[in-house]
């Protein structure tokens, strides 16, 4: 099944209406995987203000606008231009300090060793060349940089919950595109093995998941489905963030050795 990446250019000006499926992403997993970087950021000893960060793969600017919050200098690169079109009209809404490039993670257009944070959320699964991606990431840090991360495992579980469940069954799919394709998903042990081969010292990797009760998340879905709820109040109620099992989803982070 070839990725369907042009969904980002179809409904990318969307990403912040409720009811557009790209929202789910925002209440979802963005406060979940937020609060984990910044206990990274704090465990790690790093303060994120005034540092330069890069946000690969950016979408709608959900992620970059929680860093520019925190008063790091953001850079947001995405090969989507109606996508940076969208981060780039919601974060001057917002009077956030937040810049966009329209730029694919094979080739970031960014100095050798210039940033501190670099940053891929949801996007490793996405990209037509992940060896490159990492490459490109370990090239733009600074020494004793931060590389923050999630992504899909390829297990049995993410074949049935993120192919079947929410892109292919008729009664159950949120998208009728393949908005993922299973055999691009990353087993831990093949990102471990990427960053090592590009010099980044893998720090931990931890289980990112849905922690509300699979009853409550299936009234809630149900309602979407009858437009009882937005999918943006569907997202919230999931209560995802860090959980023990990566059979599904993973973050984690790296460091840029000095
Ligand atoms: C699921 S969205 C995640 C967006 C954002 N990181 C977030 O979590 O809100 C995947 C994003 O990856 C982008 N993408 C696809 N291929 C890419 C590539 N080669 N390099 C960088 N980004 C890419 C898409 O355009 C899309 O915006």
């Amino acid at each position: 099944m070839r990725i369907d990446n042009q969904i980002y250019d179809r409904i990318g000006d969307g990403w912040w209406d409720e009811d557009n499926p790209l929202n789910l992403l925002q209440g979802s997993f963005t406060p979940g995987r937020f609060a984990y970087f910044r206990d990274v950021l704090e465990r790690t000893g790093r303060d994120p203000s005034g540092r330069r960060v890069v946000d690969i793969g950016s979408g709608g600017g959900f992620l970059a606008e929680e860093f520019a919050r925190l008063g790091c200098r953001v850079i947001g690169l995405d090969p989507s231009e109606v996508s940076v079109r969208t981060a780039v009209g919601h974060a001057n809404a917002s009077g956030l300090d937040a810049r966009y490039v329209v730029a694919a993670g094979e080739r970031l257009p960014l100095a050798d060793e210039s940033v501190d944070i670099a940053y891929c959320c949801d996007v490793l699964e996405h990209v037509s060349d992940l060896d490159h991606v990492l490459a490109e990431t370990a090239r733009v840090l600074k020494p004793g940089g931060l590389y923050l991360f999630d992504t899909i495992n390829r297990t049995f579980a993410s074949k049935v919950l993120v192919i079947k469940v929410m892109q292919e069954w008729r009664l159950t799919r949120a998208v009728d595109v393949a908005w993922h394709a299973w055999e691009m998903f990353i087993r831990p042990a093949e990102l471990a093995d990427g960053l090592r081969r590009h010099g980044l010292r893998l720090g931990e990797i931890t289980g990112l998941g849905v922690r509300a009760g699979k009853l409550g998340v299936l009234r809630d879905f149900m309602r979407v489905r009858r437009g009882g709820i937005s999918i943006g109040e569907f997202g919230r109620a999931l209560d995802a963030g860090r959980v023990k099992s990566t059979r599904v989803s993973y973050m984690g982070y790296a460091t840029k050795p000095w």
